[in-house]
């Protein structure tokens, strides 16, 4: 059955139970700071320190934490379907849970890339520090997709989300755009899921919402799915 293309776009709910924070949830405050402040392209303009900073906290974060039941039940569903997972989400959760097709909308923390050339990328384990210079000699950025700059992804994700025999949303509020318009690229007769412990309003009626955490409605999707290959 590895022709059935299961399609996913995860936001950063799916990391909630890994420790790792969501941004809608703290009232505009990511870990306390105004999202303004430290992923803008204005933000880094005003205060270089103050974002790489922030950045080397998250990435620390990142690396403290652990993928959850959510991730592994994705990397579990691979031995059914075709799988690929859109993620707006910057950590590395879904790789090391084992997923093997993985497209980042919003860019890597574990990446880090030049502030004048958005494709000279490098690795990066460990703190960004004022100074520290990319190759084309500009001051080293995280490789993150910032309010108001492109999402180079996004057309790819468009391809995919074409593609999708099933869809399945997995925490995140489809409030940041263009990622939300994702869901209106998938083919009408898709059968489509929504795994969010809130209730969701959603126009799209057709969307089976399992309202539960990603850890417990992840699965309970997946085993769906297992059970309509069977
Ligand atoms: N399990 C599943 N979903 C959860 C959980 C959980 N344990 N906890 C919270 N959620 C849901 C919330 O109810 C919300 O719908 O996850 C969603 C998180 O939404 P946001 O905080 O808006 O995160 P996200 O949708 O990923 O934000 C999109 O906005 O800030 C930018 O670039 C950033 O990628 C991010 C984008």
């Amino acid at each position: 059955m590895q022709d059935r293309h299961v399609v996913v776009l995860s936001g950063a709910g799916i990391s909630a139970e890994s420790g790792l924070a969501t941004f809608r949830g703290a009232g505009g405050l990511w870990e306390g700071v105004p999202v303004a402040q430290v992923a803008t392209p204005e933000g880094w303009r005003n205060d270089v320190g103050r974002v790489l900073r922030f950045y080397n906290e998250r990435r620390r974060a990142v690396r403290a934490a652990q993928p959850n039941a959510a991730h592994f039940a994705l990397k579990e569903l691979e031995s059914i379907f075709k799988v690929t997972i859109i993620t707006q989400n910057i950590d590395d959760l879904h790789e090391r849970a084992g997923s093997s097709r993985v497209l980042h909308l919003h860019g890597e923390i574990l990446k880090s890339r030049s502030s004048r050339d958005d494709r000279m990328i490098t690795e990066c384990a460990g703190d960004i520090s004022p100074g520290d210079r990319a190759e084309d000699g500009s001051q080293l950025r995280p490789h993150v997709v910032w309010f108001g700059e492109a999402v180079p992804m996004m057309n790819e994700a468009i391809t995919v989300a074409k593609a999708a025999d099933f869809f399945l949303v997995v925490g995140t509020s489809l409030e940041v755009y263009p990622a939300a318009s994702l869901l209106d690229y998938v083919p009408q007769d898709a059968p489509k899921f929504l795994v969010d412990p809130m209730p969701v309003d959603l126009s799209d009626e057709r969307v089976h919402v399992v309202q539960a955490t990603a850890s417990e409605g992840v699965p309970r999707v997946v085993a769906h799915l297992r059970s309509m290959m069977a």
